[in-house]
């Protein structure tokens, strides 16, 4: 079974051909992170544009790449929320011409879900369900109990930023590029994690997380040290410090929850789990409590198109496809 597979919820044009839901036989990524850095941020116009521009040849790509054509397709899948809305209406458009042309199924698929899918792309690959998984993206931070394909209780969520959010923002106030996440972890490891001792929010409260009080703590202690991003060691530290805060609540808080609702395995999602101090102190205090970790490799962590075909395997299996009028919905829900 072919599934040719769209992404364009945010700033990445996407396409891939995934063969029976968990064999990637092409996973093509163009990234507009050079057009959106100078504005420290994603601008959403600049973002549906781009995805215009590249949509096409994109798709040609994941198909030449995976040696497949238009007609040795089963269905097509799509991100249709959440996103940003002008963006998802491009791979929408894309993905309902090319179903309504080759007369296959289309399959709406939420992004969200697609981010925990990415678990599951290897071949032979296990569904340990129940286990818990944290998602981590630049618009998303929430545990997730996850009992069986699709059945999601989301069990805590952000009162205030996305983590992603949080490390993209520190990263603006200290002038040290976009997006913040990869810059950060690259920079932490060259500083001392205990340099400062930021408080861990919310670290021993429910499920729930807030990342904007630890990002005001940190501006607010650059401000008092005036720390330009000219001295390194400084800056280093203090990211350092910043982002062992936010992994202590994110693993704190995702080994409690796989106590509490007995979970023997934790799974990651989303472009923060590329985060290599989140993946290695998961695994360790996993490791010690016995919950298994499973954890995407880092290309599939980030916004891929594979990660869409494989949970698109699943609906298709049950029969959930999608008619002509599925819309973009941009603060669609897991
Ligand atoms: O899942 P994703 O690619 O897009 C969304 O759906 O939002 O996540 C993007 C987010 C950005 O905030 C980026 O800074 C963050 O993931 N990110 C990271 C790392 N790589 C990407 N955060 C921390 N450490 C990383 N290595
Ligand atoms: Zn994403």
């Amino acid at each position: 079974m072919f599934i040719l597979a769209i992404e364009t919820s945010c700033d990445e044009t996407a396409a891939a051909v995934v063969k029976d839901g968990s064999e990637i036989l092409s996973n093509i990524i163009s990234s507009q992170v050079e057009f959106h850095k100078k504005y420290g941020g994603i601008v959403p116009e600049i973002a549906s544009r781009k995805h215009i521009e590249v949509i096409n040849p994109i798709i040609q790509e994941a198909l030449d790449t995976a040696k497949v054509s238009f007609k040795d397709l089963d269905a097509v899948a799509v991100t249709h929320g959440p996103g940003l809305i002008g963006s998802l209406i491009v791979g929408l458009s894309a993905a309902k011409s090319i179903a309504y042309a080759l007369n296959i199924p289309l399959i709406g698929v939420n992004h969200l879900e697609a981010h925990i899918y990415a678990n599951f792309l290897a071949p032979g690959t296990q569904h340990p369900f129940p286990f818990i998984c944290l998602v981590v993206s630049g618009g998303h931070t929430m545990l997730v109990l996850v009992e069986g394909h699709g059945k999601y209780k989301v069990i805590g969520r952000t009162r205030d930023d996305a983590s992603g959010e949080a490390f993209d923002k520190v990263a603006r106030f200290l002038g040290i590029g976009y997006p913040g996440g990869p810059i950060i972890d690259k920079m932490a490891k060259e500083g001392n994690p205990k340099a400062v001792n930021f408080t861990r929010p919310m670290i021993n409260d429910g499920f729930d997380f807030s990342f904007s009080g630890i990002k005001t703590a940190v501006v607010t202690h650059a401000k008092r040290q005036t720390i330009p991003p000219t001295q390194p060691q400084p800056i280093n530290d203090l990211v350092a410090s910043f982002q062992q805060a936010v992994v202590d609540v994110l693993v704190t808080k995702t080994i409690r929850a796989a106590k509490k609702y007995k979970c023997k395995n934790i799974a990651l999602a989303g472009g923060v789990s590329a985060n290599s101090q989140l993946r290695k102190d998961m695994e360790e205090r996993g490791r010690g409590e016995g919950i298994g970790l499973m954890i995407p490799p880092l290309v599939l962590c980030t916004d891929n198109a594979a990660m869409v075909g494989a949970r698109a395997y699943y609906l298709l299996k049950e029969g959930k496809t999608s008619d002509f009028e599925l819309p973009a919905v941009a603060s669609l829900r897991l």
